[in-house]
């Protein structure tokens, strides 16, 4: 089919990419130069594991094109909307500016027939205002909204084989006509039994927002548990161990730290908890406001655990922080608890150096204030405490040995509980994790009690 992708920005262009890779014919449309130039020339802008390698295999079948101009959409059957919705400045509500922008210009393109497919994550109701804004310009088109679910890291996978596909589509005839063309579009991944469902406009924008909150509501339910652990002196990673044996809760997103973060889970619940007070809901997301209480606490818990690790004061404090990616494989800084957590410590005197494979570039554009070293043998030199923030592989797979050759004092924080934390005791360090009991003793050479479930599963 011909396609157009409005948007390349981490949804648009992934999208743009997997559909020529199924073999769609694609134009990818954005304003912003630098980016189409950068991916015309095979260059993706950010980092995502497969992305430049399936961008360069696609671009060389000549499926593939870039544009910065809205009438190269003419001709497409389908349009997908992939445009950034971000969080309005200094309101929980989203900016819907980037959706509405891309939409007016697109009608211009649209033909008998077309049909308009929206991936942005929107608040309820865009969809059916868009529609009604198309049945009066361009009556003999249809819109879909057709969510999206990747993640950061997996993108490519998720793109091409995602666990379900969401159509909400209107009643009826123009229903029947939107849905065939995403199946057409969607044929290969439906033929090896990708599960499909039909909504209305609202229900399939709920999808996006209400999957998001509940599993940011899984991983503040940890957090808080990990705060209850903290105070009974109980080990956090052994209960999501026991409580994920039940698969009516499962393991998945029970990993205690410091944390979400990213351009999706914030912002989403947020966004999420502004349009239900719009639409008069008022009290049904109040526990979402709670969840982001719970998520911002660990940001602040961090910094208070680093103080008491390095003896009470952070003044002069030399503080390695590995990790400034929201999440590891990824070079996205987006709301990033690392980074949050490593500002909040120069601002409270210490002087902080961060190391990451991949983010200090962006990292740096942030918080210019802070050191950035991406080689990590350099960034652990002489450091006087070491936070693991982000879990790259590259930092689980650290040994206590070869890091106190490095450092002035063997003072760890695991803030992701990854590390094997009898292990970095044994050897001698002061090693504090986030809802796992400190027991000072075991600095002394005490050997790890035997019932210890081990490195927790992820
Ligand atoms: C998320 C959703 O997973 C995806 O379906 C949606 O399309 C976009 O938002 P993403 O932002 O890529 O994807 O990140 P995800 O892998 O979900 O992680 C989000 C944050 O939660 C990260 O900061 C991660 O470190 C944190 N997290 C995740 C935890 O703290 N504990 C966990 O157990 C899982």
């Amino acid at each position: 089919m011909r396609i157009s992708v409005i948007g390349c920005g981490y949804l648009g262009a992934v999208h743009a990419v997997c559909m020529a890779k199924l073999g769609h014919d694609v134009v990818g449309i954005d304003i912003d130069e630098r980016k189409i130039e950068a991916l015309h020339a095979g260059r993706a802008v950010f980092y995502e594991p497969g992305l430049p390698e399936l961008l360069r295999e696609v671009l060389g079948t000549g499926r593939l094109k870039f544009s910065s101009s809205m009438s190269d959409a003419k001709g497409a059957q389908l349009h997908f909307l992939c445009v950034g919705t971000p969080q309005q400045e200094g309101k929980y509500a989203t900016d819907m500016r980037y959706v509405d922008e891309a939409f007016a210009s697109l009608l211009d393109s649209l033909e008998p027939g077309n049909v308009v497919v929206g991936k942005s994550t929107v608040p309820v109701g865009t969809a059916a205002r868009l529609a009604d804004a198309l049945a009066e310009r361009s009556p003999d088109t249809v819109l879909a909204w057709n969510p999206e679910f990747l993640r950061e890291g997996f993108a490519v996978k998720d793109t091409l084989s995602p666990d379900r596909f969401i159509y909400g589509v209107p009643d009826g005839e123009p229903g029947a006509w939107a849905t065939a063309a995403l199946d057409e579009v969607y044929a290969s991944a439906l033929a090896l039994g990708t599960r499909r469902l039909i909504a209305d406009y609202a229900t399939a924008e709920l999808v996006k927002v209400a999957a998001n909150s509940f599993l940011a509501t899984k991983i503040s339910f940890i957090n808080a548990m990990a705060e209850v652990c903290d105070v009974a002196g109980a080990d956090v990673t052994v209960l999501a161990e026991a409580l994920g044996m039940d698969d009516r809760i499962g393991r998945r997103y029970l990993n205690a730290g410091i944390g979400f973060g990213g351009g999706c889970l914030p912002k989403d619940i947020r966004a999420f908890i502004a349009r239900a007070d719009e639409l008069g809901a008022h009290q049904a997301l109040t526990f979402l406001r709670e969840v982001d209480d719970i998520n911002v606490r660990r940001r602040v818990r961090v910094v208070e655990l680093t103080r008491t690790l390095v003896g009470g004061s952070l003044l002069g404090q030399r503080i390695t922080v590995l990790g400034a990616a929201f999440k590891p494989d990824s070079d996205d800084v987006r709301d990033s608890p690392a980074l949050s957590i490593a500002a909040q410590l120069h601002l409270n005197g210490a002087e902080v150096t961060v190391t990451d494979p991949r983010a200090t570039l962006a990292a740096q554009v942030r918080f210019p204030e802070l050191t950035y070293e991406p080689n990590l043998e350099t960034a652990m030199l002489r450091a006087d405490a070491l936070l693991l923030l982000t879990e790259w592989r590259e930092y689980q797979a650290l040994t206590p040995e070869f890091a106190a050759g490095l450092v002035r004092r063997r003072n760890i924080l695991d803030g992701r509980n990854v590390l094997d934390l009898h292990r970095w005791r044994l050897a001698g360090w002061n090693f504090r994790a986030i809802g796992r009991p400190y027991d000072s003793a075991s600095t002394d050479g005490r050997a790890a009690p035997k019932w210890v479930a081990g490195k927790p599963g992820k």
